[in-house]
This record gives C-alpha cells, sequence and structure tokens, in this order.
C-alpha cells in the first residue's frame, strides 16, 4: 500500500490507486464497497468519545475566517463538521490507507476531503427506516464525489447499521419495506463507501445502546481517466455490466470514469454491454460509431435519451 500525502492547504490528499479494472467496475455496478473494521480501536474510541462530548476539542487548525467559538457551536449540532479537524481524525480516519486508494482510484488524484458531517446518532433498539434515496441525489454517469459511512462502535446488524439495496444508484427505485438489503455491518472502524444515490435506510435494532454513524463525501479534482491498476485480461466487451434496465447506465458510468463517457454508443436490445453466459459468441454492437446513450433521468418511455 503507498503513502498517503495530505495538504492541509489544499485540503486534498494523493496516493496510488488500488483498485483494478474489475473493482471499478464492480463499484459501478453494485454502487457500494465495505471495508469492515480497517479504522484503528484507539480512534475509534476517541470518535465515540468525541462526539458524546467527553474529551475536549482540540483542532489542528482552524479554517480562515472561522472562530473557536464557531467550531464549538457547529460541535453541538447534527453537522460536527469540526471533526475533521481533530489530527488523529484526519491521520486515522479520512486517510485511512485502504480507503484512500479507493477514493483515489474512483476520483483521480488530489481527492478533496470533506468538509461536511453528517451525524446519525440512534438510541437502539429503534424500527427500520423506509427505502430512500438521500436529498439531492442525482442520476448520472458522472462520479464526481463519493460518500462515506464510518462506524466507530462495534455494529452488529442487531445495533442496526446502515443498509444498503445494491444496484439502486443508477435510477428511481420502489422497495418494500420488508425487502432487505446489505447491512453495512462491522467491528468499531468499518467504513462504507457508496454512490451517494444509492437507496438505503438505518436497519432495524434490537440491541440496546448508542450507534453513531459519520456520513460525508469526498470529491474529484482532476477529469476522469483510466489511471487505476490494469489488468491484462479485463474484457470490456464482455464484462458483466448487470441486468436489463442496469448494464446500459453501469457500462455508461465506467466509459466516464475512463474519459470516455462522450463516446459511449449503444445500440439497444441484446447489443453490447448486454451479455449472457448463453450466448456462443461476442456480443454486437461493441464501440458502435452512433446508436444510443441511456436516458438516465427517464424522460423517455424506453429509457434511451436521443
Ligand atoms: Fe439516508
Amino acid at each position: 500500500m503507498s503513502d498517503v500525502t495530505f495538504d492541509r492547504q489544499g485540503w486534498s490528499f494523493d496516493c496510488d490507486p488500488s483498485l483494478t479494472d474489475s473493482q471499478v467496475l464492480e463499484f459501478c455496478r453494485e454502487g457500494y464497497i465495505l471495508l469492515p473494521g480497517v479504522v484503528d480501536d484507539d480512534v475509534n474510541e476517541k470518535a465515540c468519545a468525541w462526539l458524546e462530548g467527553k474529551i475536549p476539542a482540540s483542532p489542528s487548525f482552524v479554517p480562515e475566517g472561522m472562530t473557536e467559538q464557531d467550531l464549538q457551536r457547529m460541535r453541538g449540532t447534527h453537522e460536527p463538521s469540526s471533526i475533521f479537524l481533530e489530527q488523529w481524525f484526519i491521520d486515522g480516519v479520512l486517510l485511512q490507507p485502504q480507503l484512500a486508494g479507493i477514493m483515489r482510484s474512483l476520483l483521480g488524484p488530489k481527492v478533496g476531503l470533506p468538509i461536511l458531517a453528517s451525524h446519525h446518532a440512534t438510541q437502539c433498539p429503534q424500527g427500520a427506516q423506509g427505502w430512500h434515496h438521500d436529498a439531492d441525489h442525482v442520476f448520472g454517469p458522472e462520479l464526481n464525489f463519493v460518500e462515506v459511512f464510518y462506524f466507530p462502535q462495534d455494529t452488529p446488524v442487531e445495533l442496526g447499521p446502515t443498509e444498503i439495496a445494491p444496484r439502486t444508484h443508477l435510477g428511481p427505485t420502489q422497495r418494500d419495506i420488508a425487502e432487505g438489503g446489505v447491512f453495512a455491518e462491522g467491528p468499531a472502524g468499518t467504513l462504507g463507501i457508496h454512490h451517494q444515490s444509492i437507496m438505503h435506510r438505518r436497519g432495524l435494532s434490537t440491541a440496546t445502546g448508542l450507534r453513531h454513524m459519520l456520513k460525508y463525501n469526498y470529491w474529484r479534482a482532476a477529469a476522469p481517466q483510466r489511471d487505476w491498476l490494469a489488468e491484462d485480461d479485463f474484457d470490456l466487451q464482455m464484462a458483466d455490466y448487470g441486468g436489463h434496465n442496469q448494464a446500459r447506465y453501469v457500462a455508461h458510468m465506467l466509459y466516464w470514469l475512463m474519459g470516455m463517457g462522450d463516446d459511449y454508443q449503444i445500440l439497444g436490445g441484446q447489443a453490447w454491454p448486454w451479455r449472457s453466459p448463453n450466448q456462443i459468441g461476442r456480443s454486437y454492437g461493441y464501440q458502435a460509431s452512433a446508436g444510443y446513450q441511456p436516458d438516465w433521468r427517464k424522460a423517455k418511455q424506453d429509457g434511451y435519451s436521443n
């Protein structure tokens, strides 16, 4: 794993990318990556104590135009973003090496660090939330920001970790409250990396206790290009882009990440990026010079935009 370089002035970091072609495609298709228990325990304990007001604030710097009082006020809200100024949080959570390598792969060099924290503190037990896409989500091939859930305490299923509905970041989704998803469960220090548009909810909790979760976004600073880890045998024509009404969007997102979003043209029907394990040849329509782009906002009945 490469070193992570922190630029405090630019509020960004850099490091080597860690995801391969297949893993970037998997993120485009599934919409999330879980890193169970990757933050050190002493940092998790500090995070809980800080969020519960049990240790004093010790900001490593005061952002321009702000005062210590501003930071103190902020700490008492549901958006305690001043936790990002604690050096132990920067080193242990924001720049956690596995997370950093993934963000660098998905967002390019000089990744912008979070500026707004959302603190979801829940007294358990609690019922499950309804499934929802968060406010201000956008459906499109662009990946300009990536969101993270951070769970600073052990968060087994009984403590109601966030539940994610895979492959729902591609468009508006209906999902019955009785239908399950994938729990972002894990020991203290679990990070749930996900597309901000993905459908999710606070899961049902049956245990007793306080569940903290911090949510924040990392930001792209450079135009997208395919500069993650190349795989010699990765085959864009035969890769698995998902099922009906998914594959066209997933492939578009991957093409956008490779810096080729504008050139992406598809024929529809059984043509690429659709494929089945039961076909006897390669999908038609790969690298079509004319065709359609997916209609992400569903203005057209058939889901193609032009
Ligand atoms: Fe939400």
